[in-house]
């Protein structure tokens, strides 16, 4: 039986340069889809998936995420003397209790693979969900909770990946798969130019991780754009320790550019029960 994963490691040190001037004094991962921050999804969908340890690493200007999985008595004392409760419960047990947030800094936005081995002390010998907030995913069950599943089944890393237009491989690691041992990676490259990808299929922002990534991560180098890549570390981790990939269903958003965000916030828009059916409304009239 593999080890259960009770760990998630939420690395948002990043600074969305890619979202300026909003992401200048507040973190992208609270942009809120709706009503709710990115991290505030990113965060069901680990617990969801059976995570009760949640590690963020996190950087400068990224207090509010924080004060948002904080309690806030003030709040919700002005609530409950407001009558507001439909309010109240929204901020109430935001984390659940039984599930317990670390925050840990990275001193330096070195890269996602610097991030994640921040997170190593938090994490132990175990091994440990990672997920990245700017892509949204809604799938139904959550993206992680698949790639537990697939963990259950090989007890090995697992990673999602989803098929993208040959051209965009400069924007996602790219893997090559040996379809004779059930999806397993035979190679996997960062940001490779079309005419070097191995194949159309991308790494997305949700990883289930055995701890040996951490030993692998030590000695990364700086990688692409001059940052130590989680990439280069699982390439580096192929040959020792089997990396497995999973075409999750659902739909992604990256949310760390302008048109997924507003992709995202039409799709969720058009579902939320306060909005639905008028914002359907308001779009098909647009239209006309
Ligand atoms: P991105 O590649 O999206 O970089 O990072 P970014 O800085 O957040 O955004 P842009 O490209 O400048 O707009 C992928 C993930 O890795 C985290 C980010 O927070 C994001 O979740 N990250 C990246 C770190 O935590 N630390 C880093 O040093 C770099």
């Amino acid at each position: 039986m593999p080890q259960s994963v009770r760990t998630a490691v939420f690395p948002v040190a990043g600074r969305g340069t890619r979202f300026l001037p909003a992401t200048k004094a507040s973190p992208k991962e609270m942009l809120p889809i709706v009503d709710k921050p990115l991290i505030q999804y990113a965060v069901e969908e680990a617990i969801a998936a059976g995570a009760n340890k949640l590690v963020f690493v996190t950087g400068s200007s990224k207090r509010a995420i924080e004060d948002h999985f904080d309690t806030d008595p003030e709040l919700e004392s002005a609530l409950v003397a407001a009558d507001k409760l439909d309010q109240l419960a929204l901020i109430r047990n935001i984390v659940p209790k039984g599930v317990t947030c670390i925050y840990i800094r990275q001193g330096e936005p070195l890269g996602l693979g610097h991030a994640v081995l921040c997170a190593r002390p938090a994490v132990g010998d175990e091994p440990f969900f990672v997920h990245l907030a700017d892509d949204l995913i809604d799938g139904n069950p959550g993206c992680l909770l698949q790639l537990r599943h697939q963990h259950e089944s090989h007890g090995s890393s697992v990673v999602a990946v989803e098929t993208i237009p040959m051209g965009d491989s400069s924007n996602y690691g790219i893997v090559a798969l040996d379809e004779a041992d059930e999806n397993r990676i035979s190679l996997i490259v960062e940001k490779p130019q079309p005419n070097d990808a191995p194949s159309n299929l991308a790494v997305v922002g949700r990883y289930l991780l055995s701890h040996e990534i951490f030993d692998k991560l030590e000695t990364t180098q700086r990688g692409a754009g001059g940052e130590i890549q989680l990439t280069d570390a699982i390439a580096d981790m192929l040959d020792e320790s089997p990396v497995y990939a999973h075409a999750f269903t659902g739909d992604r958003y990256d949310c760390g550019s302008k048109l997924g965000y507003l992709q995202a916030t039409v799709a969720y828009g058009l579902k939320h029960s306060d909005t639905a059916t008028s914002f359907a409304k308001y779009l098909h009239d647009r239209d006309d």
